[in-house]
């Protein structure tokens, strides 16, 4: 078993650098070839390649003439209208079998219609060497997502639900381009409330050496109580205070009561990534507290951090309010922990793109140390140069009522409750549809899961991540419309096309062909070959609703194509039936990225 594994490894290796530049960098590269022609002299246009938004015009467009006209007409005057110019274009480009033919629209668009037989023979190859061949190709080695970071003792709420969603959506996306990821959980697991924490703990269970993690059943409440102990009670607030800093001085007694209250927490929220399938690595603020001192020293010496009311803070441009580094009893805070973060990640860890996943009501934070970190020339000016940091904002989830979501008026949503009921739903909708009869009790609860877990994942993830949205079951599990329930039937169903024609497809790829003859073929043909270019898209802009967009679109144009082509039964059944296999094979990835478990049968 050791050989086959490197073997495999080996295999997997190669295949990685026969990586492919996705269709639309295609038609930009002859594009690039037809520019450097037209217009020798302009060394730095780029080509401004587009799909085309009505497919009777053609399948990409090229949109360069109008402005390059503006730019060359002194200079070339044999241009004498940006339609002169686009025709150029158009003649200059270098002949290829991808491309059917060309045309000129409008004010000087050039149009270009793929060849079908180019399509689905890339369709066709793609089945055969696999889907990782379509991953984008990023100007990236290493990444660092930094989500979840849920606080210690303090309760892991819906928005650390959105941040952990979107979050392992990105390292997924970026894992499947090539890029390495570092999984970042980022938890509060430092700071003052430590101290009332601990002293409480002391207090309260004699014990807790031996049976903490057994006695505290709820670290929330015990959060609560400890408090209403530090509001109440001036001479615990003075011992709790006093803890603070035997903690941070190391004492042993402290670090190990610390260390008991965090591993109650972590035990916790780990049973929320286990159920939503998501792997992170904890380095949490405690993390970075060594190297703080280092950190603003540095800063200091390049003169950014002065004296403000007795705290020591850093101006960045634009904000009125500094950013606090030191505050005024000498202790460090949120953003002197990011700073020493980021100077980790930059320097140790050698991250090229560090992604902070948090609600939108952070952006200010992320902003300033940002700034500060420009500053201090850690990150280069620029959105496109690198190293580079970007905060990855989102919106509230609410409730039916328009308010913040809570399951009763007071009390925050209990994640793993919310999953249950989803889990719950979904399993009571199978056994109607006759399925505890039909399947196994096993299959009946992994799909169950499988559903009940991606619609709440989809839910959240198909809107752009800036709007606010409303979490309901009953939306979110319906079988029609854009849920991950109608998304993963569709692909059962496909699945099941498959298996009831009764044909092995590794045969069918093996001696068989594929043919996007039919315009509604073509249509789901060029949908699927976007697939490339969409993930790069969603990737650049850190937008998961992209994918999602485009896997809706997906279902949509393979449902046109299955009402009005025959697949089973039909002289064209072998090529059909490998377009069913594409379309499955390009939306089990799509799932995957948005971390669905797919389903085969329903
Ligand atoms: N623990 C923080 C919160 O719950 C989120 C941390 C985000 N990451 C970071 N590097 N600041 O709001």
């Amino acid at each position: 078993t050791f050989r086959f594994a490197r073997v495999h490894s080996i295999s997997a290796i190669a295949k990685d650098t026969e990586k492919m530049d996705s269709v639309k960098q295609l038609i930009e590269n002859l594009f690039g070839e037809s520019l450097k022609l037209t217009v020798p002299d302009e060394l730095d246009v780029v080509p401004i390649v587009t799909p085309c938004k009505d497919l009777r015009h053609g399948d990409y467009q090229c949109n360069n003439a109008m402005s390059l006209f503006a730019k060359v007409k002194d200079n070339m005057p044999e241009f004498r209208n940006p339609r002169a110019v686009g025709q150029a274009i158009e003649n200059n480009l270098p002949a290829s079998d991808m491309i059917e033919r060309s045309s000129i629209a409008g004010p000087g668009y050039v149009n270009v219609v793929l060849s079908s037989k180019w399509m689905a023979k890339r369709i066709h190859n793609m089945l055969v060497d696999g889907i990782e061949t379509w991953a984008p190709k990023l100007p990236v080695q290493r990444a660092i997502v930094d989500f979840s970071s849920p606080n210690i003792a303090k309760e892991m709420h819906v928005g650390h639900l959105r941040s952990t969603i979107i979050g392992d959506t990105l390292a997924r996306m970026l894992e499947f381009s090539n890029v390495e990821v570092l999984r970042r959980n980022h938890v509060g697991d430092w700071g003052t409330q430590f101290g009332m924490l601990i002293e409480y703990l002391f207090e309260q269970y004699p014990n807790w050496e031996a049976s903490a993690s057994q006695d505290i059943g709820d670290l929330q409440k015990f959060y609560k109580d400890s408090k209403r102990r530090f509001d109440e009670d001036g001479d615990f607030k003075e011992r709790a205070q006093r803890a603070v800093v035997s903690l941070q001085g190391g004492e042993e007694k402290y670090r190990k009561a610390w260390s008991q209250i965090c591993e109650i927490s972590r035990n916790e929220f780990e049973r929320v990534y286990q159920r939503l399938g998501v792997v992170l690595e904890e380095k949490g603020e405690s993390f970075y507290n060594p190297y703080i001192t280092k950190v603003l020293e540095l800063l200091s010496s390049k003169n950014l951090i002065v004296e403000s009311e007795g705290a020591r803070v850093i101006y960045v441009e634009g904000v009125e309010r500094p950013l606090i580094v030191v505050k005024r009893d000498g202790g460090f805070n949120y953003a002197s922990t990011d700073l020493a973060a980021l100077w980790y990640r930059l320097n140790e860890e050698k991250a090229e793109w560090i992604i902070y996943v948090t609600d939108v009501g952070q952006r200010e934070h992320f902003e300033m140390f940002f700034s500060a970190a420009r500053l201090a020339g850690w990150l280069p000016g620029g959105d496109d140069k690198y190293p580079k940091v970007s905060h990855v904002g989102f919106g509230l989830v609410l409730g039916d009522d328009g308010k913040r979501f809570r399951t009763r008026s007071t009390e925050v949503v209990k994640l793993v409750d919310l999953l249950d009921e989803a889990k719950t739903r979904c399993k009571a909708a199978l056994i109607e549809r006759g399925k505890a009869v039909e399947w196994t009790t096993e299959e009946l609860e992994k799909t169950a899961e499988a559903v009940g877990y991606g619609a709440v994942k989809y839910a959240d993830l198909k809107n752009n991540r800036l709007t606010n949205y409303t979490f309901n079951f009953d939306q979110m599990l319906n079988d029609k419309g854009n849920t991950a329930v109608y998304l993963l039937y569709a692909h059962a169903r496909i699945c099941s096309i498959i298996r009831k024609s009764g044909k092995d497809i590794e045969e069918l790829k093996k001696v068989g062909t594929l043919a996007l003859d039919h315009p509604d073929e073509r249509v789901l043909g060029l949908h699927l070959l976007q697939f490339s270019e969409v993930v790069n898209e969603a990737c650049t802009n850190l937008l998961p609703n992209i994918l999602c967009e485009y896997l809706y679109n997906l279902s949509e144009d393979y449902t046109r194509f299955y009402t009005n082509c025959q697949v089973v039964g039909s002289a064209e059944e072998t090529s059909r039936l490998l377009l069913c296999e594409a379309t499955a094979v390009v939306m089990r990835k799509c799932f995957h990225l948005l971390g669905i478990t797919p389903v085969y049968k329903i």
